[in-house]
């Protein structure tokens, strides 16, 4: 594995342990109606990068001619073939190498990948590098700037800073650390690289056991829809998603 893996799914069941035997159809919901609203409706090649065993790609099969799931995992990988077979290509490799030539994709999409990353520019400037000029990246960021990160920051519960600007890492979760970030740091690489923002989305806005219990998930996912554009000027919720644009030449 390469060193700058810092999250080796090999042989973690992400598909039933995280999904399927946990309560997260709210938040698996609130990313599908992301994706809707950010993704090209025609691309020609596409990539879902890290995108496991595939569980959005109801989301973008449609939309593609050709269509590639990329994952560090084999594991996920092999699912992800026996759920959609011809339908998808799965490539295996690390981010920080994408096996794409420059300038071949038309659009990709990468979500719930970032916590992953402890090197986020490198990857991003892979993805823009695979992406052809005009071509749209459907971004989702793990977002250190929530109520409840403020929250458990004033009352000396984390000693993670919600407001500077720094990534944070926090390591008591995995071996290797989880990483949030401050969309303004995150905003700034995207512009470094070369990416245009061309729309922002708050995902996730009501992301709470509590409410959950209170409302119910078919009445939060109702919340949800009208929440994601309304509260994406505050970057409000614990996944900020972005279309970026790679300018034409
Ligand atoms: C939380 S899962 C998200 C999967 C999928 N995008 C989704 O939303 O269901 C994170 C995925 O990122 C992959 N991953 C993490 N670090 C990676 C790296 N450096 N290169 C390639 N894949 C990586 C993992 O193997 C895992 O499948």
């Amino acid at each position: 594995m390469s060193e700058k893996v810092v999250s080796d799914y090999n042989g973690y069941d992400y598909k039933k342990i995280f999904w399927e035997d946990a309560d997260r159809e709210y938040e698996d919901q609130a990313d599908r109606m992301a994706i809707r609203k950010l993704l090209p409706k025609r691309m020609e090649r596409f990539a879902d990068i890290g995108g496991g065993y595939g569980r959005l790609a109801n989301e973008y099969l449609k939309r593609a001619h050709k269509v590639f799931i990329f994952d560090y995992s084999k594991t996920e990988l092999k699912q992800a073939k026996e759920i959609y077979g011809d339908r998808i290509e799965t490539k295996a490799g690390d981010i920080y190498k994408l096996p794409f030539r420059d300038n071949e994709l038309d659009g990709l999409m990468m979500v719930r990948v970032t916590h992953h990353l402890e090197y986020l520019d490198k990857a991003l400037a892979e993805l823009y590098r695979v992406l052809k000029p005009g071509g749209v990246a459907v971004i989702e960021v793990a977002n250190k700037r929530t109520l409840p990160k403020m929250v458990r920051f004033a009352f000396g519960k984390s000693k993670v800073n919600p407001f500077d600007k720094t990534v944070a890492n926090y390591k008591e979760i995995s071996a290797g650390g989880f990483f949030n970030y401050h969309p303004k740091y995150v905003e700034e690489i995207f512009s470094k690289t070369g990416f245009k923002i061309e729309r922002v989305l708050s995902v996730s806005n009501f992301r709470s056991r509590g409410l959950k219990k209170i409302f119910g998930t078919k009445n939060l996912v109702k919340m949800e829809n009208g929440a994601q554009q309304m509260l994406a000027p505050i970057r409000f919720a614990p996944s900020i998603y972005y279309k970026l644009r790679k300018p034409e030449e």
